[in-house]
């Protein structure tokens, strides 16, 4: 058994809880007196009521000292030591949409207290951090009045998509509107008495629509984020509110952002101007001072003609013959989002960092890891390789420099590293390090040492002297912050994406903002100067970590024992989530009783390991929510564009 901190450690098991039940009290009388100036550690927790809380909590602790629960596992689940829960035993209502197969979760500012069950009441209900509010970017897309050439058609579709998942990976929500909305605003009608050239009508639909939807950004769909997570003009939209109308040098009509009356009073004001047939945009046809110009900025890219005509010459030239004008088109997609991949690779100067504690039986458990790491180290298709984004004529193009790929053993807080953690569920841990897949209790009891993963992953970050409960806020900070989740995936290690379907694929390319390079080969693109089969860069070269180099016979055995694990923990949590939602734990003793050598073991498993159990469930849920939040829009969406298409429909026949 590893050194551990707790002073109790050499007392028998059921005497160490009451001894620190007992500390436990006797502090929360202490802290009674003096909890005022405690209120200002953490300022989320700073939002809790606190000395009212506390005291009703110490009292449950008293009221609760009687009904010790008699099963040993369960004893050691800190949730009811809480001093922050509510006064009665309910666990807190079911959130919309809070579950994804066997994960449950809970949104609540309560995310960063260690344990989540002490704020759900519940094992298997992990507490998220609040989900962030997406403002949305309007785009307009009118379909009619354009070129209907079929590779025309799905260029425009795909750069659609592709300023959708840009947009999306970077927080906001992306809405593409049409005709119905422009026509949806009051002041259609009187766009339309005033026979406009056709450049200025198409930008007055586009102001309407964005008019009819309110305050928010009006983006052109040629226009993407480009840049890191924390790119101050990404921050400011990304905050939703725009006290001014806004437009920003250099990007011509890309992107607008502004308050509903701002947007109303400036369409009036064209309207109304007699010069407004002679002008081209709106910034000509109203006062200058209607807008605020932002003259410093680089956080968008936009691929107007003015741009592909003085910086991609090649696109340039299939654009201005109208026999290829489609193949000039086809070649937007593959450039923006290679730019978009090697923006990514630019902003982690110091490459990946595939997280791999304990070295020693763990490298099949951080294979799905290494795959994408190579993915996203690799140069993505293009047509125009050496090229940069217009927003950043300095870039370091992919082929010139490679990203480096690491396996440290411990989690490295280094803003330029990007981090890739497998967590693997506590059983799976175990049966990989004792290499055996019949784990008993008295086994795991008296041979496994407590939350092997969280202590060696946290080693350098917080130490050696710290219990492994308190580096739960620092793991969960690393995956779930603002800070955190933009320099870092997290997978489980019994359901990484390559196990899962080719939506789960997909799904990473939504989380990055582009889509990943997939094809072990570049197709036919042979003129390209990239090196052909050697684009994916090889493994990395220490791919063992600092761990020994296992023999073939080694790697065999663990991949046996991942998969039987695999297998075992997906089971026992699918059998558990069956039970449904608020009675969880007398569901739970129903399914003992049927199947009880099978749940025992993985809830001893999970007693044992309480925070490296709390570690797999945090990322477990947190990755769920990502995905359910993004299917829901999409589904919201494809009703939407459903009706969009239609129209479309409609007008071209
Ligand atoms: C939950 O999701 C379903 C579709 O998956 C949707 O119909 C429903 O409105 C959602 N509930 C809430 C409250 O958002
Ligand atoms: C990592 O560093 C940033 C900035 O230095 C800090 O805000 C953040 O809390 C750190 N994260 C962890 C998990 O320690
Ligand atoms: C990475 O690329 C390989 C082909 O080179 C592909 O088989 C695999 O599915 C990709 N993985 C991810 C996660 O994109």
């Amino acid at each position: 058994m590893a050194p551990r901190m707790n002073p109790c450690a050499y007392l028998p098991r059921r005497l160490q809880i009451v001894a620190s039940l007992t500390a436990f009290v006797l502090l929360c009388f202490l802290f009674l007196g003096t909890s005022t100036s405690d209120a200002t550690v953490d300022p989320y927790l700073a939002q809790v009521p606190f000395a009212k809380q506390l005291q009703s909590g110490a009292h449950q602790v008293v009221d609760n000292l009687p009904h010790l629960p008699k099963d040993l596992p369960y004893v050691t689940t800190p949730q009811w030591l809480n001093p922050f829960r509510g006064p009665a035993h309910t666990p807190p209502p079911e959130q919309a949409n809070s579950s994804s197969g066997e994960a449950r979760w809970y949104s609540d500012f309560k995310w960063r207290n260690p344990f989540s069950s002490s704020v759900t009441l519940d094992e298997e209900r992990a507490v998220l951090p609040p989900l962030r509010v997406r403002p949305p970017v309007y785009t307009y897309f009118d379909a009619a009045g354009r070129r209907k050439d079929d590779k025309s058609r799905a260029a425009e579709q795909e750069l659609l998509l592709i300023w959708r998942r840009a947009w999306w990976a970077q927080g906001f929500k992306p809405v593409v509107l049409g005709r119905p909305e422009a026509m949806n605003n009051p002041q259609y009608r009187a766009v339309q008495t005033l026979e406009l050239e056709p450049e200025l009508d198409m930008e007055m639909m586009r102001w309407l629509a964005w008019g009819n939807m309110g305050t928010g950004i009006l983006c052109n769909w040629l226009a993407v984020p480009m840049a890191a997570h924390n790119d101050p003009l990404l921050a400011f939209l990304r905050r939703g509110e725009y006290p001014h109308l806004t437009r920003y040098e250099g990007l011509d009509n890309g992107l607008f952002v502004g308050g509903k009356d701002d947007i109303d009073k400036a369409l009036k004001a064209a309207i109304n101007n007699p010069a407004v047939k002679r002008v081209k945009s709106i910034v000509e046809a109203v006062e200058s001072e209607t807008f605020t110009v932002d003259p410093e900025h680089d956080g968008v890219a936009f691929y107007s003609t003015t741009t592909i005509t003085s910086k991609y010459l090649a696109i340039k030239e299939k654009l201005a013959d109208p026999a290829t004008t489609g193949d000039g088109l086809a070649m937007l997609p593959p450039l923006i989002n290679s730019h978009l991949h090697m923006t990514w690779q630019n902003t982690f100067t110091s490459g990946i960092a595939v997280l791999k504690p304990l070295p020693e039986h763990t490298t099949s458990l951080i294979e799905p890891a290494i795959d994408i790491a190579r993915n996203l180290s690799q140069c993505s298709d293009t047509p125009i390789p050496a090229s940069c984004p217009p927003n950043r004529p300095r870039c370091k193009p992919c082929v010139s420099s490679q990203m480096l790929i690491s396996l440290p053993p411990v989690f490295r807080n280094t803003s330029t590293l990007f981090t890739i953690g497998t967590v693997p569920h506590p059983y799976t841990l175990t049966s990989l390090l004792h290499t055996r897949d019949d784990l008993n209790l008295k086994f795991i009891r008296r041979e496994t040492s407590r939350d092997a993963w969280i202590l060696a992953a946290t080693k350098e970050l917080l130490g050696t002297g710290l219990a492994s409960y308190a580096r739960l806020v620092s793991m969960k900070e690393a995956v779930a912050s603002d800070y955190g989740s933009a320099r870092s995936l997290w997978l489980t290690a019994e359901r990484p994406p390559s196990v899962g379907s080719a939506r789960d694929l997909e799904e990473l390319d939504w989380t990055f903002g582009f889509r990943l390079p997939r094809e072990p080969m570049p197709n036919g693109h042979s003129e390209t100067p990239v090196p052909g089969p050697e684009r994916r860069p090889p493994p990395p070269k220490q791919e063992f970590g600092d761990g020994p180099v296992p023999s073939e016979l080694d790697l065999v055995r663990e991949k046996g024992l991942l998969e039987k694990a695999r297998m075992f923990v997906r089971n026992g949590a699918g059998g558990r989530s069956g039970g449904g939602g608020g009675g969880g734990r007398g569901a739970g003793d129903e399914k003992q009783q049927q199947q009880p050598a099978f749940e025992r073991t993985r809830d001893v498993v999970e007693a044992w390991n309480l925070a490296d159990t709390e570690a797999w469930k945090f990322v477990r849920a947190w990755n769920a929510r990502r995905r359910i939040e993004r299917r829901r829009w999409e589904e919201e969406e494809e009703e939407f564009s459903k009706g969009v298409f239609h129209k479309w429909i409609d007008r071209i026949t």
